[in-house]
């Protein structure tokens, strides 16, 4: 039960697209229905420019950090009546919340299912669960959108890597087995979320930030 009031909450915490609430305050727009369509950062970037990116940049990824710290702060304080917990499995309530607002932030229950690629809320969601690991991947990534001027390559990098860099520092770290899993899925769930810009990437007409058109 502990863990189903967990999910339930980042679900709902990750539905809040800020991209669409930033973008509707600022311009009365649909951020869905312009630049590359998707709802996040990135196109808030191209669209409306730094200030309200790193705006949206922020809540994304606080949405994916609040997720986790509330499902931690339900398994710690026992706050459900003790008859409602179910077995535990070390780790499990906080990857599975941050899975949740992940799918929450790409398929949001209050904008049509409609929303952006999950990026931003999972360094969120990574971040709180692995800080290093995530501090490394993350390093790199951002250098490759430097050189490259690809956010999605970055995004792609980060979502890939993460599985990748917590089973080569799982002799160092000890990280619990559900991390594993949730960090190989997401990677699975971001290539496939940016599956448009891979082929882009491929054919080379992938958006470079600073670019205007879509
Ligand atoms: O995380 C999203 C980013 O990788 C790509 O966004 O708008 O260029 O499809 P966009």
């Amino acid at each position: 039960m502990e863990l189903i009031v967990s999910i339930i909450i980042a679900y709902l915490l990750g539905s809040i697209s800020f991209s669409y609430v930033v973008a509707w305050q600022i311009k009365k727009i649909d951020i869905r229905e312009h630049g590359s369509g998707n709802a996040g950062a990135t196109n808030i970037l191209r669209v409306l420019g730094k200030g309200p990116a790193i705006l949206v940049l922020s809540l994304d990824i606080l949405k994916g950090v609040v997720s986790v710290w509330i499902a931690r702060g339900i398994e710690y304080w026992d706050v459900l009546p003790t008859w409602t917990t179910v077995g535990e499995i070390e780790g499990i309530a906080p990857a599975l919340a941050g899975l949740a607002a992940i799918l929450g932030h790409n398929w949001p229950i209050y904008f049509r299912f409609k929303g952006g690629k999950g990026v931003a809320t999972a360094i969120g969601v990574v971040g709180s669960l692995v800080f290093f690991p995530a501090v490394y991947i993350g390093i790199i990534a951002i250098l490759s959108i430097f050189i490259t001027r690809y956010v999605s390559l970055g995004s792609l990098i980060f979502a890939a890597g993460t599985p990748i860099i917590l089973m080569v520092t799982n002799q160092h770290y000890d990280h619990p087995s559900p991390y594993i899993y949730l960090t190989t899925l997401l990677g699975v769930i971001s290539v496939w979320k940016h599956r448009e810009n891979i082929k882009r990437l491929l054919n080379g007409t992938e958006n470079k930030i600073g670019e205007k058109k879509a």
